[in-house]
Parts: C-alpha cells; structure tokens; sequence
C-alpha cells in the first residue's frame, strides 16, 4: 500500500535521528513488495517559530489532517522559552488529532546493557500505555492574590532571589493547575490497554493511580478499570500507586505486562522505563488515534548539546517508525524494521556513544537499512 507520511523533523537532534527513520523506513519498502511511502515535510519548531512567530497554523493542521501518519523528531530550543514548542507543536498536535493513546514499549534487545543488575531481556518486556489528552496536561490553572515577576516587568533567576537579589513580589501569590479525569477519557484509553493485552497475547493489566492522596480525579479512574475489566475475564488486572511502581519497575520488572496509566503519571514512569530498556536513545513511542491521524516519536528530546554532531542515537526514531508501520497495518514491514535493529544491537559493532560504541547516527540507519533489505 502507499502511504502518505507528514515528517516534522524539529529541533536539535530532531532532523538528524528522523532522517535515519526516513532511509529505513525505505529500506523497509524496498524489501516489501507493495508498500510505499510518500513522506511531505513540515517545518514546525523552534526555527520556523522564530522566523514567522508561527508554530501551527490552522492550515498546516488542515494539511496534517489528509495524512496516514506523523513521523516527529523532537522539539525544543534553548532559543524559545521553556512550553512554548512543546505546547505549542507536541501537545497542541496530540490535542487536536486526539490522539488519546500514548503507546510506550519497554523492551530490553539483547545485546543491550540494564542498568538493573541480574536482568535481561527476559525480565524486561511490557507495555505502559499513557493516556495522552487530560489530567494536568489540560492546561487549565492560572495564578492569583499577586503580581508576578513577569507581570512586574522584572525577571530575575531563581539564582539572584536565593542569594537575596530577590524583588518586591507580592507574597500571597498563588498558583494553581487543575488535573480533569473524564469518564469517556479513561474508558477509552484503559479499553484500548485490554485490547493490547489480548492481541498481545498477555495475561495482566496493571492500573496506576494516587488513589489514596488524589482521592476525586483518580477514584473515577479506578472505577472505570474495574468496569471495563469486566468485558475481559481472562485478563488479570491490578492497581499499584504511581510511587510504588516505579520501586516495583527497578525491583521486578517481570511481573508487567500492559500498564495503563493516567498522562502525568505516564509521562514520569516511561522515562523510568527508558532507562530499563537501555535508555532515552532506545525508546520509542506513539500517540494514538484508532480513528484519525496518529504520531511517531522517539520519546527522548532535542538534545541540543548533541545537535548537529552526528552522535545522537537514532535507535528510538527508528523504533518510532517500526510502530508507525505496524499502526499502518504493514506487519511483514514492521517485523522487518524490528528485526535489523534486534539484530543491529546484537552484535555490538555499530553502536552510538550512548551504548558504549563510537559510531555516528548514520551509521546506525545504515546498518538498520542494510540488514531491514536483506531479510
Ligand atoms: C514526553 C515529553 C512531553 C510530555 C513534553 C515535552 C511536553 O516529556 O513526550 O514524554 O510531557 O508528554
Ligand atoms: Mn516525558
């Protein structure tokens, strides 16, 4: 089949790990009779925002909307001030495509390091699935009883206030963000993780909440799992309290299977989960819309130290996109994608400085490439 793939390369070490992506996606329809990419760039991120105060405009989401998929490098710039590309491109993309699905693999390759001692592949193999539109990334908050920083017109750093170069602010101020739970948001999300389990073949699915502190928002949470793990008897389910899993991941992490997981909490254990699986350079990730455009990510930033160097891992892009296919329905592909870079990682010889090696990023797509072509 041909697909028709938005590329949105981004900051930092964003165009150099898609890039990669790119040639073994190619590779990949090379060694596939029938399938065919037609990949069109877009230049959202820190460069075209400077230069046109734009970061998507309404005709760009028109144009992503005709897409098959969104392959996304990584976004941010020391330039830009913190939030601004993340919410204005990343979050903003997730939000309008609703792409309600944050679907992260942690999977260890052999040939690849665990920072956990005494584990290995065998022990390091699961599913966390992020929701991925509410809780506290609805943005709704704001700041009361005071006057700002920015408001006064001054800004000083956190460093010059902590060696008393601190200015008359108004001391009452408050600041608050509100996490929304809905009932649509949780069922969907915590069905899609019972549906994975099943075509996954896996018997467990693993509920994170604050249940005990965060009493209002995540209450509904659970009720929603147990309703919906009723539809799936089969399937053993449990609840673990967001701070006692990230104990459980580093103790025992054998014991996952499929997790699912409100947004925040999401965010902060698959970053944990990164690191378990080799880390940030080997962890891929996708925001899902079964019904609409979907999007590919390595889930680590821009890098901009490494920007530019030829250095970057573009393991977790490549990854990235072998999802991409497999959400395309493109499995013969996928198992193609996913078996180079197995096998890439399992001799060792071609390896970023991530992993221990010297190689450079294009040495890695080319090795991933080659491999993808012959099998
Ligand atoms: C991630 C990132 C994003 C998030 C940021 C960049 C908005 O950390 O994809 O995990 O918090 O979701
Ligand atoms: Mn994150």
């Amino acid at each position: 089949m041909r697909h028709k793939i938005a590329v949105i390369p981004g900051d930092g070490i964003g165009p150099e790990v898609i890039r990669e992506g790119v040639k073994v996606l190619e590779a990949a329809a090379e060694a596939t009779p029938g399938l065919e990419f037609e990949f069109i760039n877009f230049p959202y991120g820190a460069g075209h925002y400077l230069k046109t105060g734009e970061l998507v405009p309404q005709g760009g989401l028109d144009q992503l909307a005709e897409m098959d998929a969104i392959y996304l490098g990584a976004l941010g710039d020391p330039r830009v001030p913190t939030g601004v590309l993340e919410q204005g491109v990343l979050l903003k993309l997730r939000f309008y495509f609703e792409q309600y699905i944050n679907l992260r693999p942690v999977k260890l390759y052999p040939g690849v390091r665990c920072p956990l001692a005494g584990k290995g592949p065998e022990h390091v193999n699961f599913y966390v699935v992020r929701e991925n539109t509410e809780d506290f990334y609805v943005a709704i908050g704001g700041r009361a009883k005071g006057r700002s920083r920015a408001e006064l017109g001054v800004v000083r750093s956190i460093y010059e206030a902590k060696f008393g170069l601190d200015i008359d602010v108004d001391r009452g101020e408050v600041a608050y963000q509100i996490g929304v739970i809905s009932r649509k948001g949780s069922e969907r999300v915590i069905r899609y993780a019972f549906e994975l389990a099943r075509r996954k073949g896996r018997r467990r699915v693993t509920s994170v909440d604050k249940a005990n502190v965060l009493t209002h928002a995540y209450s509904l949470w659970r009720e929603v799992f147990e309703l919906v793990a009723r539809d799936y008897p089969e399937i053993e389910t449990e609840f673990a309290f967001v701070d006692a899993i990230t104990m459980w991941f580093v103790k025992n992490p054998e014991w996952y299977q499929v997790v699912v997981t409100p947004n925040m909490f999401g965010d902060i254990i698959t970053d944990l989960g990164a690191m378990i699986q080799g880390g940030l350079g080997l962890a891929p990730g996708g925001n899902i819309n079964p019904d609409g455009v979907s999007m590919f990510e390595p889930i680590h930033g821009s890098a901009p130290k490494h920007a530019g160097k030829n250095v970057a891992n573009p393991l977790a892009t490549i990854l990235a996109g072998q999802m991409m296919l497999e959400h395309l329905g493109e499995r013969e592909a996928a198992d193609k994608v996913e078996q180079a870079v197995a096998e890439v990682l399992k001799e060792g010889k071609v390896r970023t400085y991530d992993l221990g090696g010297r190689s450079g990023t294009s040495d890695v797509g080319d090795a991933v490439a080659a491999k993808a072509k012959k099998l």
